[in-house]
């Protein structure tokens, strides 16, 4: 699988979303973060500014739901036309269900796990995902330090896809910067979300190029 790169909002303008994802024609995704303030101790946006966004870039939306009821939610997103909508296993209920929804509304699936969240019981859920989401920080802001302790666990979800039959993307999220990415990369991540190191760069689509020639020379 190619290298991808999603540039996260969160570290973006909110008062210029449509600018801002302009700023970006090289990413593969914009990487959309959707915070409840319950599921994590932050809010951030909703259904609302993804339907908005939707009609101001072409660049697909990558839209990740730290929210505790993702089986109520996801698949009003995929319905609206996101590209990616991704819930986290410690919330949802009904993850089969909502999964399925999902890609029946013509978006790809995916499965977040926070980084204190084994992946091995979620082996059986393979089939159902078109993307297994690590998180590399404990999810609810950006801008922190990338957790070392994960890489073991890209390794072993890396095994567990391959040995599944490797349709599933395998994306990092927290931390990932210009000092993180290779070591990801090498470990067997293939999408990139990076939210400071790209919106904090004075030239966000130079920083895109240049995390994705980090992450291809792994
Ligand atoms: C954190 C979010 C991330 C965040 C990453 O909970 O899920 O997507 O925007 O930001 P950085 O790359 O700055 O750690
Ligand atoms: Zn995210």
């Amino acid at each position: 699988m190619a290298v991808q790169i999603s540039p996260s909002i969160l570290s973006a303008d909110f008062a210029r979303l449509a600018d801002e994802a302009a700023r970006v024609p090289n990413a593969d995704w914009l990487h959309v973060d959707v915070m409840d303030y319950h599921f994590v101790p932050n809010l951030t946006l909703g259904l609302p500014v993804v339907e908005a966004l939707l009609k101001a870039t072409t660049t697909p939306l990558d839209c990740h739901l730290m929210i505790e009821d993702p089986d109520r939610w996801a698949p009003a997103y995929a319905e609206a036309g996101a590209g990616s909508v991704t819930i986290h296993a410690e919330a949802a209920k009904a993850p089969v269900r909502t999964l399925r929804q999902i890609r029946s509304a013509g978006a790809r699936a995916g499965l977040a796990l926070n980084p204190g969240t084994a992946v091995e019981p979620y082996e059986d859920l393979l089939g159902e995902i078109d993307m297994l989401l690590l998180m590399t920080v404990e999810p609810g802001f950006g801008g922190q330090r990338f957790l070392d302790m994960v890489l073991p666990k890209i390794r072993r979800a890396r095994r567990l896809i391959d040995r599944h039959g490797g349709q599933v993307w395998l994306q990092v999220d927290g931390g990932v910067a210009e000092d993180t990415i290779k070591r990801c990369a090498e470990a067997g991540a293939d999408v990139f979300v990076a939210g400071n190191a790209v919106y904090g760069a004075a030239d966000p689509a130079e920083a895109v190029d240049r995390l994705r020639a980090l992450a291809e020379t792994r």
